[in-house]
């Protein structure tokens, strides 16, 4: 079994269904189809070997493999591997973002949509995106997503949930961008400022590094409206994203970041 922090582990494993994630709801939809856009704009042509770590159950390694792509998924979530080797049209092996299983310069492009955020000691992002690295040739591309520092304000916030027993949690990881294990709805996480992903992605030693915003402003939105209000707001909420997604003024109302960096 792959070492990973027991709550994370239990989390996914237990309480969390990944499979339908970017599907169950508008916002969910609007993260889809928009990581979907930007890593498309970024990928080399169809053929290029995409290692998708943190991959989950495939929701992005069955359009990439549909694509065209060569695609290798890695998760440490055994429950997630098993489920994802199940569609049958890439390679799925568990494995951890900071000790890949791959060898030097073998991939083109590596994705890592989810282990960033899962690793709240910046030595250990530090140690997966240096891996990211390793296994991408010169010439090659990372991408990773990070989520918002103020993803948890701006969720509890347009919920109502915001009251006098909570806001402390919110404020405190306005500071230090630890999201913990309950009781908020998610597991351990670190949640990023725009400018600090890029940083991560400059110390790492990638080259032309873009950090994007991959849902804009109106997520929140999304998220809360009735399933069939969402066909009506998803396309000015894609319009928006598009039109914001480089904006540093208003990006971090997106929950979640994109950062692109090319292999020297
Ligand atoms: C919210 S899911 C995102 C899944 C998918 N990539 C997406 O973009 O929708 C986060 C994923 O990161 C994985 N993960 C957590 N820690 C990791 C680590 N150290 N190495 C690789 N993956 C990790 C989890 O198992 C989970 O599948």
């Amino acid at each position: 079994m792959v070492e990973l922090d027991p709550l994370i582990r239990a989390f996914y494993a237990e309480r969390y269904v990944e499979d339908d994630r970017l599907a169950r709801s508008g916002h969910g939809q609007l993260e889809f189809l928009r990581t979907q856009e930007l890593v498309r704009r970024y990928l080399p042509g169809p053929g290029a070997t995409v290692l998708d770590v943190g991959g989950a159950t495939g929701v992005h390694a069955r359009w990439l493999a549909a694509d065209g792509y060569d695609v290798t998924l890695v998760d440490p979530v055994e429950e997630h591997v098993a489920k994802a080797a199940e569609l049958g049209t890439f390679a799925a092996m568990a494995g951890d973002a900071r000790k890949l299983e791959q060898e030097d310069d073998s991939v083109d492009v590596t994705l890592l949509l989810g282990p960033l955020y899962h690793l709240v000691e910046q030595a250990d992002r530090a140690q997966a995106l240096a891996e990211a690295r390793r296994v991408t040739r010169p010439g090659g591309l990372v991408v990773a997503a990070g989520i918002s520092r103020y993803a948890g304000l701006l969720e509890y916030g347009t919920k109502g949930m915001l009251t006098g027993e909570t806001l402390q949690m919110f404020t405190d990881a306005l500071t230090t961008g630890r999201n913990y294990d309950e009781p908020n709805g998610f597991t351990n996480a670190y949640f990023h400022h725009a400018d600090e992903l890029r940083a991560e992605f400059g110390e790492a030693g990638f080259a032309d590094i873009e950090v994007l915003a991959v849902e804009g402003p109106a997520a929140a939105t999304l998220e809360h409206s009735s399933p069939e209000d969402v066909p009506r707001l998803l396309p000015s909420a894609l319009h928006l994203a598009r039109l914001l997604e480089n904006d540093p003024r208003v990006m971090s109302t997106s929950f979640h970041f994109l950062a692109i960096g090319h292999v020297i």
